[in-house]
């Protein structure tokens, strides 16, 4: 009589744990169209074939060059040649700074790249930091 009454209960404990686990992947099929559907769009970032002339220098010369370029050299560095930057690119300094890793300034001083420009840099340099 005891072993029928539980294999009832664990019956009923495995129907609920069922219809549970049931209404949970409704509710996320349901959920996602509305969240991915006509929401935000996911922003491109093209990082293939990131070059120094084309696409990282006017990153630094946007972001940089007032304080680290055309003669200023805050902090001892200046950004403004190929030279230069790929001197602190070489030392890993360059990708620290503006990721805002621990240990260094972040720059630009006061901001933060967009994750973007961050990733095209950050592609140049794995590319072997070429002066194309
Ligand atoms: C508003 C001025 C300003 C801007 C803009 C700026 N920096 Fe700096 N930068 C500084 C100053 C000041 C220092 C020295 C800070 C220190 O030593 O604490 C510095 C230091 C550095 C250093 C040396 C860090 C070290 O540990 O030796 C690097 C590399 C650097 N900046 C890269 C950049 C890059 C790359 C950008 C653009 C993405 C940038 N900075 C934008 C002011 C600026």
């Amino acid at each position: 009589m005891k072993s029928k009454i539980n294999l009832l209960l664990a019956g009923a404990v495995l129907c609920c744990l069922l219809a549970l686990s049931c209404s949970k992947s409704n509710e996320a099929t349901v959920s996602n169209p509305g969240n991915g559907g006509g929401g935000t769009p996911t922003p491109t970032c093209d990082t293939v074939n990131m070059q120094y002339t084309a696409n990282v220098l006017p990153i630094i010369r946007t972001n940089c060059y007032s304080c680290h370029g055309n003669g200023v050299t805050s902090g001892g560095v200046s950004l403004d040649s190929y030279d230069k930057l790929k001197t602190q690119a070489a030392s890993g300094k360059l990708l620290a700074v503006i990721t805002h890793a621990s240990g260094v300034p972040p720059m630009p001083q006061g901001g933060k790249l967009s994750d973007c420009d961050i990733n095209k840099i950050r592609s140049w340099i794995n590319r072997g930091m070429l002066n194309n």
